[in-house]
């Protein structure tokens, strides 16, 4: 019997599990970790989080799935992208590491783009414009804030690529994550030195980049120990979240589109030649399927803006849930359902991150706007998963401007579990959207990239075809959708209409 596990070092938890050579979960498990906020718009981790939820995870599926240690063939790794580990010679992690949505180096962009040349020439490099949760900006702000902890560092790893480091010893990624860094020349799928170069970043900084499927190490024996495996065991590249996700929902071919609501939201475009935005608002990576590409729009508080909601707002509602052991997201979602579409006039910016696609603004804010007495608690959820759904229309917009062929939609993440939500998507995006049969995230798509990596398949879609079925459909409503047709404009219009005031909020804060 060959096993393969899938690990996915998320933002709110390491999610583990394992599949058997034809694709069936055998086990899952996931450990949660917290995020911390030292100073507003800041987000960072402690990398040996990850690490103890990776062996806890492993460990628990192993002995839930009742796993032979010499039946794991292969790893795959996924994790949130852009994150930053900073290393010292020991190997040591200097500091905390910046996550995806962090947004302290609005100044280290415009740094990039003035040493690159402009904002054109620096597409020209890597496809993508500077935009604050990545990869390269982070870098330069430690080394104009924290210079002491800039001069110990040797290396700088994705999260996944610490754990893989952990796992077998390599300091090794994959074009899919190593794209988010802003420091790989996307379209030959290579550093660029060239960049690199410009920022005076010594190239001995960054791992090996390999493809995704590509096999970049074994289990070293103390690593083997820990997790119950053997050290035959192989770690694939895998991808980063997205690229992930993508493989796990089979978004592997052109014409197919994903929106994935999880921690950020997500729409994911497949290509097979490396289309860039000339405007810079999608980012254009490195698929994890071999020479293709995919674009993509990323919207930070997704389901982050219903957790927010919940965690500072609901405590007596998820405590009561908790008692009558329901979810509380049901609670909500139904809160919800019994107001009308358009929440009776209420809107929300779901920026409480600040925002991505299509604004790339570090100082937007979260706001809701058209609060009356009527209004309660229905209303203001709805507004929510509006305002979160009409962000995910802003990236398919700018998706379908660039005369991508879009032929399905496909709904994944916590966001596509809810019917309620499945449906406003299909009404706010106006088109029919396909649901998974099983939507197991970014663990899964590694998961099938490591048994790619070990032979098992002999390609991605291969591998897709034989595991991934889709289930159901939802049709737009069209009466839902005329309301928010017209709804749209006035969303999009009110980010115009704060974008100053969000500044100045911003200085006071
Ligand atoms: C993608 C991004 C997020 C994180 C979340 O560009 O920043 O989706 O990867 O895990």
């Amino acid at each position: 019997m060959s096993i393969y596990l899938g690990i996915d070092i998320g933002t709110s938890g390491t999610k583990t599990l394992a599949i058997n050579e034809r694709g069936k979960i055998l086990g899952q498990a996931m450990v949660t970790y917290p995020c911390y906020h030292p100073r507003p718009l800041w987000s960072e981790q402690d990398p040996d989080d990850w690490w103890n939820a990776t062996v806890k995870t492993v460990r628990a599926v192993v002995k839930k799935a009742k796993l032979k240690a010499a039946d794991v063939r292969a790893i795959g790794l996924s994790g949130q992208m852009h994150g930053s580990v900073f290393l010292d010679k020991q190997n040591c992690v200097v500091r905390r590491a910046l996550l995806w949505n962090d947004q302290r180096t609005a100044a280290e962009c415009e740094e990039i783009e003035k040493r690159a040349g402009g904002r054109k020439q620096l597409i020209g490099m890597v496809a993508n414009p500077a935009l604050t949760g990545f990869t390269a900006p982070k870098i330069l702000w430690l080394r104009n804030n924290e210079p002491k902890n800039f001069a110990k560092t040797v290396k700088v790893l994705l999260p996944k690529d610490e754990i893989r480091r952990r796992l077998t010893g390599e300091f090794a990624t994959e074009v899919s994550d190593a794209s988010g860094m802003l420091l790989l020349d996307v379209v030959h799928r290579r550093w660029s030195n060239e960049l690199l170069s410009k920022l005076e970043l010594d190239a001995t900084l960054l791992a090996r980049c390999e493809e995704s499927d590509e096999v970049t190490g074994r289990l070293t024996p103390s690593a083997a120990k820990m997790l119950g495996l053997s050290t035959d065991c192989m770690v694939v590249g895998g991808a980063g979240d997205c690229a992930a996700g993508a493989v796990g929902n089979g978004i592997v071919r052109q014409g197919v589109l994903s929106t994935s609501i999880g921690t950020s939201g997500v729409v994911f475009v497949h290509s097979d030649s490396p289309q860039v935005d000339p405007e810079g608002r999608l980012h254009t990576f490195c698929h994890a399927v071999r020479g293709k590409w995919h674009m993509m729009g990323v919207t930070l508080a997704a389901g982050g803006s219903l957790q927010w909601f919940r965690n500072a707002l609901c405590e007596t509602v998820a405590a009561l849930a908790k008692r009558r052991k329901i979810d509380v997201y049901d609670v909500l979602t139904e809160e919800a359902a019994v107001t009308p579409p358009g929440a009776e006039g209420l809107f929300f910016l779901p920026y409480l991150a600040g925002e991505r696609t299509p604004h790339a603004d570090p100082l937007a804010r979260g706001a809701f706007v058209g609060l009356t007495l009527k209004h309660g608690r229905g209303h203001m959820v709805r507004s929510i998963l509006e305002g979160v759904t009409y962000s995910l229309r802003d990236c398919l917009e700018i998706i379908e401007e660039q005369k991508v062929a879009v032929k399905q939609i496909r709904a994944s993440g916590g966001g596509a579990r809810s019917a309620f939500w499945r449906q406003m998507q299909a009404d706010v995006l106006g088109k029919t959207v396909v649901s998974m049969a099983a939507d197991e995230g970014p663990a899964y798509g590694v998961a099938l990239l490591a048994a790619i990596g070990a032979g098992e398949f002999n390609n991605i879609a291969e591998a897709c075809d034989a595991t991934v079925k889709t289930k159901g459909q939802t049709k737009p409503n069209s009466a839902a959708r005329k309301q928010y047709d017209k709804g749209f404009p006035e969303y999009q219009q009110l980010y115009r209409s704060l974008r100053d005031d969000f500044k100045k909020i911003a200085t006071l804060a």
